[in-house]
């Protein structure tokens, strides 16, 4: 089986140092393959927030594949939200905001969901667009029956009772309704700062948790979790912080048949 370590919602600017020193301790403990961050690396956008990722990503142990969230995009400056939203990203992080890779043993996009303006009063509130879901389906077309197919964005396809208030990535329903020919197997996301597994439409949507700031929920302390996938078998061990460290929690379990996911 190989690893994939999920994290999300880092926040520098709202980071905790005692969890991300942890987290990089684990992280070489857990030797993942790949690490993937799902967005919101920063609190307010600001170039010192994006300098002291920088530098964490930088030591990362692990290869990883990183897509930006709403809070990477400046709220105050709108000079700067609106004329070159994505100037720093692309200076600090990545040149690439919707970067991809592959092994033998899957294949992962990352699509860029926030957006300047939004539908809603609530600019936190992303959108996947057609030529986003047309992007995912041309890359897993070719993918290999070995090949576990992984989108990550920042946003939910779906959420927990109790949570439905957050709102959904707007264009979620036609999404999940196109992904059934040539969709993901699973999409790894964040934003709403809740750990959860769920099978949606026959895909499974796995969200991390902020993983290291103190912006955290009542009852979600920080978490990750750890994918392990091989052909038509995914494990997810969450991870918490418990008594100064992260703690293995709980894991599930999903199978692939013929006609999508299921939770065994
Ligand atoms: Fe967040
Ligand atoms: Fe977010």
């Amino acid at each position: 089986m190989k690893r994939i370590l999920h994290i999300s919602d880092l926040h520098f600017g709202r980071l905790i140092p005692e969890v991300a020193d942890a987290l990089k301790q684990k992280i070489i403990a857990l030797n993942p393959e790949l690490i993937v961050i799902s967005g919101d690396l920063t609190q307010r956008a600001k170039t010192s927030e994006f300098i002291q990722a920088a530098n964490f990503l930088n030591d990362l142990p692990s290869p990883y594949l990183i897509i930006p969230g709403n809070h990477d995009l400046s709220t105050f400056r709108l000079h700067e939200r609106f004329l070159y939203p994505w100037k720093k990203w692309q200076r600090f992080i990545a040149a690439d905001l919707e970067p991809a890779t592959e092994t033998a043993a899957y294949k992962v996009i990352g699509i860029n969901t926030a957006r300047r303006i939004g539908h809603s009063s609530d600019w936190s509130r992303g959108r996947i667009d057609a030529s986003q879901i047309k992007r995912v389906q041309d890359f897993f077309a070719s993918a290999s029956a070995q090949q576990i197919r992984i989108l990550v964005a920042h946003h939910p396809f779906w959420l927990p009772t109790g949570h439905e208030h957050r709102g959904l990535i707007g264009g979620a329903d036609p999404a999940i309704e196109k992904f059934q020919d040539n969709g993901p197997d699973i999409i790894l996301s964040g934003h709403v700062h809740l750990d959860y597994c769920h099978v949606h439409g026959g895909i499974i949507v796995s969200h991390a948790g902020t993983t290291t700031s103190d912006r955290l929920l009542e009852g979600y302390p920080n978490s990750f979790n750890m994918l392990e996938v091989q052909p038509e078998h995914i494990l997810i061990s969450r991870y918490h912080w418990s008594k100064g460290e992260f703690a293995y929690l709980t894991k599930q379990s999903f199978i692939k048949q013929s006609d999508g996911w299921y939770e065994q």
